[in-house]
């Protein structure tokens, strides 16, 4: 029998790989249902996070894998342009390009070709024109040099193996002044080395996490000014924050 390789023996490349694999499986998905009963639905995961869910379609909500809200936080304005980093089916490209209006713009980043593809699906069908998707990896971003207002990332930068790099590229495409609106799994406690060695743990959210003030650390370190939690709620054995930066002027 092959003994299943370890996250904590794998290259970046071998764990971004896995996590493709993983993603591509949830890009699937063909249920939004969180505790379906007989009748059907009670609710969409997303609307468990506070997601007012009225006139998207099932192919919008069912493969959202966010751990909250961050359009909801971000106080975007019209006309702003704004970068989702791994914006898996679209679900909050879509809500941020409401906001913005016709005069803003959204663009997703997202590495799993099959994410990319539902993404542009959801945006033809619900003629979402100013929202793009773009293939690509958030440690190397797509994106031109000061050319975003606000980045918005839903449960996204604990899956990147090299975090460093995730802030370096986000402060590079901000415009100065820009600002950054993250929810993400971070660690209060170190994990045990059996958690850490798990695939599916890692590509769960839980295995790739650090801890919250080395998270906050490598933010200020790229750049990041007025870094600043703005809530937390407990999530598995983790906590799901949402995290305020700004790029300075
Ligand atoms: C937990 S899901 C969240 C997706 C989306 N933000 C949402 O709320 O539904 C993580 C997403 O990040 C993408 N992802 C993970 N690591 C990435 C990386 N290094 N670069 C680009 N996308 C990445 C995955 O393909 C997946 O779509």
């Amino acid at each position: 029998m092959t003994e299943t390789k370890k996250i904590t023996d794998m290259s970046d490349e071998e764990i971004k790989e896995e996590v493709r694999k993983a993603y591509t499986k949830v890009a699937q998905r063909t249920t939004s249902c969180c505790g379906p009963t007989s009748s059907g639905c009670e609710e969409t995961y997303a609307e468990k996070l506070g997601y007012e869910i009225t006139d998207l379609p099932n192919s919008v909500t069912e493969s959202f894998a966010g751990c909250g809200n961050p359009v909801a936080l971000a106080s975007l304005q019209e006309g702003d342009v704004v970068l989702d980093l791994g914006s898996g089916a679209g679900l909050d490209a879509f809500m941020a390009a409401r906001e913005v209006g016709p005069k803003g713009h959204v663009i997703g980043v997202d590495m799993t070709p099959e994410m990319i593809e539902k993404a542009k699906l959801n945006a033809e069908k619900l003629g979402a024109k100013n929202v793009e998707f773009r293939q690509g990896d958030i440690e190397a971003l797509p994106v031109d040099d000061e050319s975003i207002d606000v980045i918005i990332s839903n449960c996204v930068i604990n899956l990147a193996p090299d975090k460093s790099k995730v802030f370096i590229e986000a402060f590079r495409v901000l415009r100065p002044g820009g600002r950054m609106l993250i929810s993400d799994i971070v660690l209060e406690a170190t994990l045990s080395k059996e958690i850490r060695d798990q695939i599916a743990s890692y590509t769960g959210c839980l295995g790739g996490a650090i801890l919250k003030e080395e998270y906050l650390q490598f933010m200020r370190d790229a750049g990041f000014v007025d870094v600043r939690i703005v809530s937390e709620a407990p999530f598995n054995i983790a906590t799901s924050t949402k995290i305020e930066a700004r790029k300075p002027e």
